[in-house]
């Protein structure tokens, strides 16, 4: 386990160093690594790291609002609203590999127009390590690592916590002080909702996957989750009052893992599985049914696509 106490001032000199009197900009994703690097980069070079948080509309509920709150502090913070550049770009599209290149490939254009803008000459990455261990195994093509330095002819690329695994990184942002929401906050990935929905991504889709990851959160809190999840499969018949409907499954997950290389789905009692289903078939009108997923990682993977 890192010491998170010495590990701040060291991080924050080798940024320093590394950047020297140059500018860097960095990709804020609103999760605990990149705020984690966000925070060691500002404290490191200040106004000369121009954090980016870009609003894909694939994000969860609350986000946006809470990446504002946390990072209000630094002046060089850019929020972009992109929400109708990936909505467009991802229309009819359902490859899940497809979706994520498409994210990815969207993501890098606004953020390279922020990096152009700002004469940037480094990038500061979020990377932690079982992100380079998936990645050069290539089991999934994660776009938050490599890609971006290739488009962008940056002179170096920097990753303060390259050598972490998520849990201490959760302890460097406890020392930091950033607030639960982000210290605690599960792991979700670079492309977003798009791939908790199975299919085309669409409003009404984004909107149920939208509000049923943010019950399933709020009512699975207690068992400490290492990721809660929903996700809609696709639609299914249901009855409400005397009609017969066609809505949406959402199906709901929940595991144990170290790295995400591995998980093992939670027991999870039966009144809090009821209130989940009852919670969201409630507050959804076009939601049939509400199912939990008992399978680990193998054979299945944590999300859905
Ligand atoms: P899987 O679904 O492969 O997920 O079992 C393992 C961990 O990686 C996250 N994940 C991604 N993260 N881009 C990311 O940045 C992706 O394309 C991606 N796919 C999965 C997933 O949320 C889990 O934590």
């Amino acid at each position: 386990m890192v010491d998170a106490e010495s590990f701040i001032p060291e991080a924050i000199s080798e940024i320093e160093e590394e950047i020297g009197d140059g500018r860097a900009v960095m990709a804020l994703s609103g999760g605990v690594d990149s705020s984690v690097c966000a925070t060691l980069a500002y404290e490191a070079v200040g106004d000369r790291v121009t954090p980016v948080y870009v609003d894909t509309g694939l994000m969860r509920k609350g986000e946006t609002e809470t990446v504002r709150e946390t990072f209000d502090y630094m002046d060089s913070l850019r929020v972009v609203d992109a929400r109708d550049r990936f909505l467009e770009a991802l229309e009819g599209v359902v490859d899940p590999e497809e979706k994520r290149r498409i994210v990815g490939e969207n993501f890098i254009r606004v953020f390279e127009e922020v990096a152009h803008d700002i004469d940037a000459d480094y990038i500061v990455q979020g990377t932690i390590y079982p992100d380079r261990v998936e990645s050069e195994g290539n089991i999934k093509s994660h776009h938050n690592v490599g890609g971006l330095p290739d488009i962008i002819d940056f002179e170096g690329i920097v990753e303060p916590v390259r050598d972490l695994y998520k849990d201490e990184v959760r302890e460097v942002a406890r020392e930091l002080d950033l607030p639960p929401e982000i210290s605690e906050r599960m792991p979700f990935p670079g492309p977003g909702l798009a791939i908790r929905v199975i299919g085309e991504v669409t409003e009404e889709k984004l909107e149920v996957v939208r509000e049923a990851n943010a019950v399933v959160e709020d009512e699975l809190e207690d068992y400490e989750p290492w990721q809660a999840l929903a996700a809609v499969a696709g639609r299914g018949t249901g009855v409400k009052g005397d009609e017969r409907v066609h809505g949406w499954i959402v199906v709901v997950r929940a595991v144990e893992s170290r790295d995400g290389m591995t998980a093992q789905a939670i027991d999870i009692d039966w009144e809090t599985l009821q209130r989940i289903q009852s919670r969201i078939t409630g507050t959804l009108p076009n939601v049939a049914r509400v199912a939990y997923d008992v399978t680990h990682k193998p054979p299945a993977t944590i999300e859905y696509e």
